[in-house]
């Protein structure tokens, strides 16, 4: 910077600071009276007002409101009313039991432990929250796994269900398949999770689940010439450990006299396996 501007600089300010010790202050403008200001009555605040101050409590109704996303006022009957010296909070806030029934029963009746923020009414309670409680509510549940014992009684509910509460876990995560290709998908059609030994076996099993643990029979009969190799397991085990009679399917053979049967009383005397039948040929 060359001096002279410099010295140019310098002048233009002091003026500027000179200018303004010297104007006389401005009179303040006195307000003016303007009735039309006054003509309305002043309406209710809207929603978005209350949205405008409360942009926190506003949000999370729309955002996880669910189905209380009406009036905040609705619920709010009494609001702007607090006041710390007559501790009054919880009395001007608004009850659940406003319209709510004690759904879940008297025991789980302090809504608000569960349901932690009622303005996000869709946001599931934690599963801390409700860790204890699980049967008192999914009774059905609890009394599927006592019905019938197994080694899914001894696991908590959570022990499975141990992401967030409604989380549904894989078998996957703790079992292996009965053979390699088998997909975890069906596992549920012969066990049914809180009662996995009560196993219903439906004709349309995937039969290769029995190779999985009857590694003799299953290519015995997977190979037999006989005619029962084409009668699949479950049509003769109706039932896991179930044994069919012959005659429940057969009756009694015309062919076969009394006096024969009375001395051989078990078809299987003659007719030796019932998964590989001698045959003629
Ligand atoms: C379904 C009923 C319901 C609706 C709808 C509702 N509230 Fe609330 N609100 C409550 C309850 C219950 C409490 C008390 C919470 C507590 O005790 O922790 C509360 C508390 C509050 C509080 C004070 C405590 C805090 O969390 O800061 C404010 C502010 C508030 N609500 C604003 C609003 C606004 C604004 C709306 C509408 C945009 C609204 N509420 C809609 C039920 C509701
Ligand atoms: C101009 C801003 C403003 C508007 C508009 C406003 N509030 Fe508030 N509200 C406040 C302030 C400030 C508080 C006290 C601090 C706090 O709790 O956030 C408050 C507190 C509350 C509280 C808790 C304490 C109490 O005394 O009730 C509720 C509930 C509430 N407001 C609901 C509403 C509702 C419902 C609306 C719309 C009908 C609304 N507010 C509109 C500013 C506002
Ligand atoms: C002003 C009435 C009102 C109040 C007060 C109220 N609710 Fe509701 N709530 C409703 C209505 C209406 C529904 C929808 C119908 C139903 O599920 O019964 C609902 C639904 C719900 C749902 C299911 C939400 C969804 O979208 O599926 C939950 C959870 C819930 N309320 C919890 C609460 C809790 C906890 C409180 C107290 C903090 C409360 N409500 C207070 C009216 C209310
Ligand atoms: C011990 C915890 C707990 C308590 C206490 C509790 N709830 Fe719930 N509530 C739940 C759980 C868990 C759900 C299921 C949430 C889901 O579907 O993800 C639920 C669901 C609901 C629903 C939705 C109903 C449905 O079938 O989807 C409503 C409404 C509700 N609760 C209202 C209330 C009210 C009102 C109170 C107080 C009287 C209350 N809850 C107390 C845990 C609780
Ligand atoms: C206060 C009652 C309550 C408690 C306690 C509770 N639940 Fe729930 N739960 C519900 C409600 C209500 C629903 C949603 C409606 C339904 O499907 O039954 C639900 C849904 C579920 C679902 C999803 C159902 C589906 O069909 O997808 C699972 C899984 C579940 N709960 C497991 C649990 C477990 C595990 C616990 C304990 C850690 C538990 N719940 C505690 C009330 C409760
Ligand atoms: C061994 C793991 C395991 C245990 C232990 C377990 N569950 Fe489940 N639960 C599951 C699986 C897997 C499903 C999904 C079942 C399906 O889709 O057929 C399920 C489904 C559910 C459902 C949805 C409805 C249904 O019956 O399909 C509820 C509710 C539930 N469980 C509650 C519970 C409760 C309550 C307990 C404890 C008393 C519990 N569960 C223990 C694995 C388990
Ligand atoms: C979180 C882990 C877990 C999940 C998920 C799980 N299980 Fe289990 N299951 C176990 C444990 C642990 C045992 C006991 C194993 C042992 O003692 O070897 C068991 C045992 C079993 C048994 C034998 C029961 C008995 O009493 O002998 C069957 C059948 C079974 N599970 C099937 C399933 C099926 C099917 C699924 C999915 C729908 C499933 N499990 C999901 C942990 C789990
Ligand atoms: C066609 C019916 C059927 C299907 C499908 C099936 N299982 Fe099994 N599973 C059985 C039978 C039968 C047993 C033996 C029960 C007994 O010993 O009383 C068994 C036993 C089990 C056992 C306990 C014994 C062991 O091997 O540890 C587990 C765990 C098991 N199955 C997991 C599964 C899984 C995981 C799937 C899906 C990939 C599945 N099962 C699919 C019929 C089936
Ligand atoms: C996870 C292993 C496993 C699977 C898979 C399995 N079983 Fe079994 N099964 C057993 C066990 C263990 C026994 C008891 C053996 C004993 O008592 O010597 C048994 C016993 C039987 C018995 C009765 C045996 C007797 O001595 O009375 C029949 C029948 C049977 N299984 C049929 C089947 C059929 C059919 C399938 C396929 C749909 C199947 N099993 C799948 C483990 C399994
Ligand atoms: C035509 C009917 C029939 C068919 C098909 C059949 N079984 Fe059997 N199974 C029987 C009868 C009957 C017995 C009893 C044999 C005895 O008393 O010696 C039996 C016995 C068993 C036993 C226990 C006794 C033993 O021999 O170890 C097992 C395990 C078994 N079957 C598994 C299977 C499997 C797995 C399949 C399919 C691969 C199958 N069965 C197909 C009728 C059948
Ligand atoms: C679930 C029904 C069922 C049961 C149980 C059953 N069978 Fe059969 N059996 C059949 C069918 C189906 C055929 C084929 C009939 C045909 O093609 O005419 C057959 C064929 C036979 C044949 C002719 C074999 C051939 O290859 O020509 C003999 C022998 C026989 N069964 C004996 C028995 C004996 C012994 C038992 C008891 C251990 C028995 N069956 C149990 C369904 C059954
Ligand atoms: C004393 C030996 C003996 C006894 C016991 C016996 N069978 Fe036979 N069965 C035979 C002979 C031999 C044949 C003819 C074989 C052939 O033609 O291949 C035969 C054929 C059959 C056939 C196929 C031809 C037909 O007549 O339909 C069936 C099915 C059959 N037996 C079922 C049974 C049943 C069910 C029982 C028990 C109630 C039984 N058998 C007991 C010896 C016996």
């Amino acid at each position: 910077m060359t001096r002279f501007k410099v010295i140019l600089l310098a002048a233009a300010f002091l003026s500027l600071v000179g200018t303004a010790a010297t104007v006389p202050a401005q009179q303040q403008s006195l307000p003016q009276a303007d009735a039309a200001l006054y003509a309305s009555e002043p309406q209710p605040l809207t929603l978005d007002q209350c949205g405008q101050c409360h942009p926190g409590h506003f949000r999370d109704i729309k955002q996880q409101g669910g189905k209380h996303q009406f009036d905040c006022r609705e619920c709010h009957t009494t609001f702007h009313a607090y006041n710390p010296r007559k501790d009054n909070f919880a009395e001007i806030m608004p009850d659940c039991t406003q319209c709510h029934s004690p759904i879940h029963g008297d025991k789980h009746n302090q809504c608000l432990s569960c349901h932690s923020n009622p303005h996000a009414a869709i946001k599931a309670p934690t599963l801390a929250g409700v860790l204890n409680y699980c049967a008192d509510c999914h009774t059905d549940q609890g009394m599927q796994l006592s019905a019938q014992p197994s080694k899914h009684t001894e696991l908590s509910c959570d022990n499975c269900h141990h992401t967030e509460h409604g989380s549904i876990p894989f078998c996957s995560e703790c079992h292996q398949p009965h053979f390699e290709t088998q997909a975890f998908t069906g596992c549920a059609s012969c066990h049914p999770v809180h009662q996995p030994l009560a196993i219903p076996f439906a004709i349309d099993n995937d039969l290769r689940t029995c190779s999985g643990c009857h590694n003799d029979i299953y290519p015995k009969w997977q190979q037999t010439i006989s005619k029962h190799g084409q009668v699949g397991c479950t049509e003769c085990h109706t039932e896991h450990k179930k044994i069919p009679e012959c005659s429940s399917c057969h009756g009694i053979p015309p062919a076969h006299s009394k006096t024969m049967l009375d001395k051989f009383p078990r078809c299987l005397d003659c007719h030796l396996d019932a998964h590989d039948l001698p045959t003629k040929n």
